[in-house]
């Protein structure tokens, strides 16, 4: 893994925005794309600069269960608002958090990312050490799946709605086995928070009870983190 360190949060941003744009001039056309406060700064670069997306497909990794498009707390919705809206793609792809059979939604949205392999995936991670929704003790080999959140995701997500029980307790993930085949990684975290996770990832044993682990296991993984997210290397 290749591990940049940074100022903080706006500085992760721009060097995250640089690689995305070299994968673009290198011909990417395919964005897996993530949720969450931290590719926020990225964003904000992408929607004020000059690149043009709209031959670009993006493919996000993550979506509440019960919750559509217009729920400002969907994923759906935040990707439109921060960045779909201000900087046309050609497609892009969030599961369907209100479909009716969700067994039937991961099998389709499997066959978008076959039809459409991710060349550059940006991920977050959870102080758990989870990507995607993909908490501790989720099979490497999965792919895109119903989630059973944990209390600790549930805790650290219920700051973007009124109150605790208004968090979904299930989710629908691209899975580690649909993540990995993507040609390039890119994480990003910031705060101190995120440092046992950082760590783990990084300095780890392989395992499952740390899902970001497997991200060693990958030959093209870019690592962006500020001083506190790499504090306890
Ligand atoms: C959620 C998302 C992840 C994200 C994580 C961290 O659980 N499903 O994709 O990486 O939160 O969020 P934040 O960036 O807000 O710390």
């Amino acid at each position: 893994m290749k591990v940049i360190r940074v100022k903080d949060a706006q500085e992760g941003g721009k060097k995250a925005f640089e690689l995305i744009k070299d994968g673009m001039a290198n011909g990417a056309k395919v964005l897996g794309l993530a949720t969450g406060s931290t590719p926020e700064t990225l964003y904000q670069e992408m929607t004020a600069s000059d690149l043009d997306f709209s031959d670009m497909t993006s493919v996000n990794l993550d979506e509440y269960v019960g919750l559509g498009g217009d729920d400002v707390q969907s994923y759906r919705y935040f990707m439109n608002d921060r960045l779909f809206n201000k900087k046309p793609f050609k497609e892009t792809f969030v599961p369907n958090g209100k479909a009716e059979d969700l067994a039937a939604e991961a099998k389709h949205y499997d066959q978008i990312i076959a039809e459409h392999p991710i060349d550059i995936q940006i991920l977050g991670i959870g102080r758990n050490g989870h990507i995607g929704f993909n908490e501790p003790g989720t099979s490497f080999s999965e792919t895109t799946h119903e989630v059973e959140l944990t209390e600790s995701t549930i805790e650290a997500n219920k700051r973007n709605f009124d109150k605790v029980e208004d968090v979904p307790t299930r989710a629908m993930s691209m899975g580690i086995g649909s993540i990995m085949p993507s040609k390039e990684i890119i994480l990003m975290a910031f705060g101190e928070d995120k440092a046992d996770a950082i760590k783990g990832m990084i300095e780890g044993p392989v395992t499952e009870e740390m899902p970001a682990s497997v991200l060693q296991k990958h030959s093209n993984v870019t690592v962006i983190i500020d001083e506190a997210a790499a504090s306890k290397l």
